[in-house]
């Protein structure tokens, strides 16, 4: 880990060291506060019962009754001991079962949110080949670069886009509760919903996987199948000391990547025949749209809690964490989540920029134009009034 917060406080200013941040304020710049607004789906979103949707029927989602007296999750007495055993648990399919069954029991039983102060690293992502501990379902990762290409994965292409989905969602499920329990000693500061909001995201995502999961299984194949990018737990990493570079980081820059590139996938699928794998990639990408309106929930809080404006903040941030946005955009869909377009698109500003300009220049055109014309007709009325010589 880079750093960790056991010793500090992640929301406070001290956390915006980066050259460009701004010095603290009470105020927002206009661009930024004002033009978020949350999507309207959120509160329905945190009031709604639990989702028990776990398998994929013939039309669609399917509840499944899950077994709710698993032993390993009987000895955790909070949110954020739930969440560590999560962590900790090494095969794909038992961590995105625990972390429904975490997320549940949390529900069900009113469990406090409880303090982890030393997060466990998780027990996935398995660089070296040595660690593969024989389960066969895990994915071995390797840098992005290093990711085969469809026609050397051994894959077909839907099969190879289906496992690289659920790779994001299985790694989605340790992002969330990384999140819970990285940061559950600061709950005074960030509040219980917080808390409450990152791991109902952690059980979506697990169902999320048990979908892609269960669909790569009707194709003949599994989870484990071909290697998969680091890159998204090295993100998670690199965001451990601070928060709010954390919600940036994640939902704002990576989750919402997903909202780029599901309308894509699906339509690939859909050109691929594989009409039943791209319904189940279009049911995830529009239930990430309230990961991501999470996400600019809690920044827009965290940065009000500090007195920072959230749109140079989230630009400041990406800056100090040198991360890199890439488009094209999904506009309506970053719209429909509440993520603000002057905070990711820089043409957007520049375009405001440029057509403010240009209404400028337009009116001092006019202004030009209007003492041109009374200057000339001074001139003329001055000629006229000259007396003759
Ligand atoms: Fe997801």
């Amino acid at each position: 880990m880079k750093c960790s917060v056991s010793n500090s406080n992640p929301c406070s200013p001290q956390h915006f060291n980066g050259p460009s941040a701004p010095s603290p304020s009470l105020n927002f710049k206009p661009c930024s506060s004002l033009q978020y607004s949350p999507w309207s789906g959120l509160q329905a979103w945190r009031e709604s019962p639990l989702n028990k949707n776990r398998i994929w029927g013939p039309n669609g989602p399917q509840s499944l009754v899950v077994d709710n007296c698993d032993s390993s999750i009987g000895s955790a007495s909070s949110l954020a001991e739930l969440g560590a055993l999560v962590l900790s648990t090494s095969d794909p399919l038992t961590k995105s079962k625990l972390s429904h069954l975490a997320y549940s029991r949390w529900r069900r039983e009113n469990l406090p949110l409880g303090s982890v102060s030393d997060p466990p690293s998780r027990l996935l992502g398995l660089s070296n080949p040595n660690c593969f501990d024989g389960l066969h379902s895990l994915a071995v990762e390797v840098s992005p670069k290093e990711i085969p290409a469809p026609k050397n994965s051994g894959l077909p292409l839907n099969a190879y886009m289906l496992h690289n989905l659920a790779h994001v969602e299985l790694n989605a499920i340790d992002l969330a509760w990384d999140t819970v329990v990285r940061f559950s000693p600061f709950s005074e500061i960030l509040g219980e919903g917080f808390f409450a909001d990152f791991a109902h995201v952690a059980d979506d995502e697990s169902r999320h996987f048990g979908w892609c999961s269960q669909r790569l299984s009707e194709l003949g194949f599994k989870y484990g199948d071909m290697p998969a990018h680091n890159l998204l737990w090295r993100e998670c990493e690199k965001s451990s000391d601070n928060v709010a570079a954390r919600l940036a980081v994640i939902p704002l820059v990576q989750e919402a990547r997903g909202l780029d590139a599901g309308p894509r996938l699906v339509q690939k699928l859909v050109g691929f025949g594989d009409l039943r794998t791209s319904n189940i990639v279009a049911r995830i990408a529009d239930e990430e749209v309230a990961h991501v309106a999470v996400g600019v929930f809690w920044f827009v809080s965290v940065c009000q809690k500090m007195g920072r404006a959230p749109c140079s903040t989230f630009k400041d941030l990406l800056n100090e964490y040198n991360v890199e946005l890439k488009g094209p955009f999904n506009y309506s869909a970053r719209d429909k989540a509440g993520l603000p377009r002057d905070w990711y698109d820089t043409s957007s500003s520049k375009m405001q920029d440029k057509s403010d300009k240009q209404d400028k220049n337009e009116k001092l055109s006019l202004v030009y134009d209007r003492l041109a014309s009374i200057i000339s007709m001074e001139s003329e009325n001055s000629s006229l009034n000259r007396p003759p010589r």
